[in-house]
């Protein structure tokens, strides 16, 4: 049952979630033939911080990583309880997704005061002592920056339902007249009736999230409410924001991931004016905190021109070919998948962001249900990994699936986790101690609950097992910063990659190095056809050897199934 709803709630929310734009999908993408030699160099870097072409990121998320006082939610002292594990993955910055004052309708995405911690995580202070422990081991940190929107308790939401006019009145998104009839889409709808002011607000995800009012570009001449975006109550608001930004940097972090970044101007074709309202912040932060990187969660390569150092792209449609469908997803062994799809996507959105920002390929986030779910096995987990951290992006590990915690089949709506939401937001499991290790809390209190079966996995019995998926990991991401061409920016040339057809074979390159990996989901051996043959000679550094026979001008790798080789060139 469980496993049927998995894609019917994907395909409501995935396509629209973070843009609020509905993309058309992109052609797909086949190769079968080696490139020209000549063509096997790393791309040009982006202008960022030295330190994240090769980084790698850990997501905290922190009602469920390390609860320090047994009050059930974890908190910024549990977090840095334990910056000495998230430091020995080898990982060089986290992100902590909201930890602001909120009521919580939706787990803290739902802001009522930008500029102070919620009291379920601590203070300002233990927010400092964060940042300041996370430094002292070369950890880098990033906050959760909402600005398309807050809660309904924000006071200035609160002065902005005042009939009477106030500085706050043009901050949100009203229309004129209650009995206004109209809907924007999915993400972004009206609220009638909420307030004594004679208007709706937009909501720019649940209803108790009012849209903040950065304008309209196409504006209906008879909707007098749609406002400029350079209308003067937007430019304060667009400076408050920049000052919510400064207060973080100020204090500590390095940099922040910003939520639903492509939603902030509505009506705007392109995101020109959107990109506009970023490249604002991003000038600020060049100027006073240089060094600091970002990333959006827009699905499109226009985060690129707004100054982003990097967007994911985990809402569009094509990626959901990767791993996140149960029965034809590439990356599954009933081998029934097709990597061509994402290619279109992919290999087109990294030409038009090339040189100004990377792409990053999260296998999981706190949206997104956990990789390790029905039907999948270590080695399907292990190979979505290698393609995770093979390909070139920034790759973002999500807490807990670097020890394979698993999604969970929970009913829960707490505070907007419904569906999925709920089961990939489950306690991290450290150890066999009481609520494995997470909270001395009641169980029945804890904020969700932990996974109950009797070999869930967790920290402390992987750290003894030199095969577990921690260390297998571990291994990776040595691996990946070890290879010059594995880097965000090292080029990459895909060889083969045919509709429906395995394995999936790639060439990475530096200036220094050339690597070719062959990934083979799939349970069935299978063969690349490729046209040409190389003149390097291979040498295989990870993974299991394939069959190469090369002849009439055409190379055949039959590689086993479920399994991958990663080849050195030279
Ligand atoms: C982002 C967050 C998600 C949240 C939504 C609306 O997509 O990742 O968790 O529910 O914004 O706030």
């Amino acid at each position: 049952m469980k496993v049927r709803t998995i894609p019917a709630i994907l395909s409501i929310l995935l396509p629209l979630a973070a843009s609020g734009k509905e993309y058309p999908m992109e052609p797909p993408l086949c190769y079968d033939s080696f490139p020209d030699e000549s063509l096997l160099k790393a791309d040009p870097k982006p202008v960022g911080p030295e330190w994240m072409h090769n980084a790698v990121f850990y997501q905290i998320y922190p009602q469920t990583f390390c609860d320090s006082n047994g009050d059930g939610v974890g908190d910024f002292k549990g977090i840095i309880s334990k910056l000495d594990y998230v430091k020995s993955l080898g990982v060089d910055a986290i992100w902590i997704n909201p930890f602001f004052e909120s009521p919580f309708r939706d787990a803290g995405y739902d802001i009522s005061d930008y500029y102070k911690v919620a009291p379920r995580y601590g203070t300002n202070d233990d927010a400092r002592a964060l940042f300041k422990a996370a430094h002292e081991r070369g950890i880098k940190v990033l906050f959760d920056f909402v600005a398309s929107y807050t809660s309904i308790d924000h006071p200035w939401f609160k002065a902005s339902c005042d009939p009477t006019p106030n500085k706050y009145t043009n901050w949100y998104v009203w229309t004129d007249d209650t009995w206004f009839e109209g809907q924007e889409n999915y993400t972004a709808m009206f609220v009638q009736g909420y307030c004594e002011r004679n208007g709706n607000y937009l909501q720019n995800f649940f209803w108790s999230q009012p849209a903040l009012n950065f304008g309209y570009v196409e504006r209906d001449p008879k909707q007098k409410w749609q406002l400029p975006p350079d209308h003067p109550d937007i430019t304060a608001l667009r400076e408050e924001m920049k000052n919510v930004v400064r207060f973080w940097m100020e204090m500590g972090a390095d940099g922040f991931r910003a939520d639903m970044a492509g939603t902030l101007v509505k009506k705007d074709p392109d995101y020109i004016k959107t990109c506009e309202v970023w490249r604002g912040i991003h000038a600020m932060l060049d100027k006073d905190f240089p060094g600091a990187f970002t990333i959006a969660e827009w699905e499109d390569s226009a985060a690129s021109r707004g100054g982003f150092s990097s967007n994911f792209l985990h809402w569009r449609r094509e990626y959901y070919d990767l791993w996140f469908r149960d029965k034809d997803s590439y990356f599954l062994s009933a081998g029934k998948g097709d990597i061509t799809n994402f290619l279109g996507l992919y290999v087109r959105q990294k030409e038009e962001s090339c040189g100004r920002n990377y792409i990053s390929l999260t296998v999981g986030n706190h949206d997104l249900p956990r990789v390790n779910r029905w039907g999948r096995d270590r080695t399907d987990l292990e190979l979505i990994q290698i393609f995770a951290f093979t390909m070139p992006n920034v790759p973002f590990v999500y807490y807990g699936d670097e020890i394979g915690m698993r999604q969970l089949p929970l009913k829960i709506g707490r505070e907007g986790c419904y569906g999925t939401r709920a089961g990939d937001r489950t306690p991290m499991q450290w150890d066999r101690s009481k609520n494995l290790g997470f909270s001395t809390g009641e169980s029945d209190k804890l904020w969700m609950p932990v996974d109950p079966a009797p070999d869930a996995p967790t920290v402390a019995d992987e750290e003894r097992d030199p095969g577990s998926m921690l260390n297998f990991i571990r291994g990776l991401i040595a691996f990946r910063k070890a290879h010059t061409a594995l880097a965000a920016n090292g080029g990459f040339f895909p060889v083969y990659a045919q509709p429906h057809a395995y394995p999936f074979v790639f060439i990475r390159a530096s200036d220094t190095e050339k690597l070719l990996v062959v990934i083979n989901p799939s349970a069935q051996e299978s063969t690349a056809s490729i046209k040409g043959v190389l003149k390097e000679q291979k040498s295989l550094i990870r993974g299991t050897d394939a069959k190469w026979d090369e002849a009439d001008g055409t190379t055949k790798i039959t590689i086993q199934g479920k399994s991958f080789a990663i080849y050195e060139l030279k």
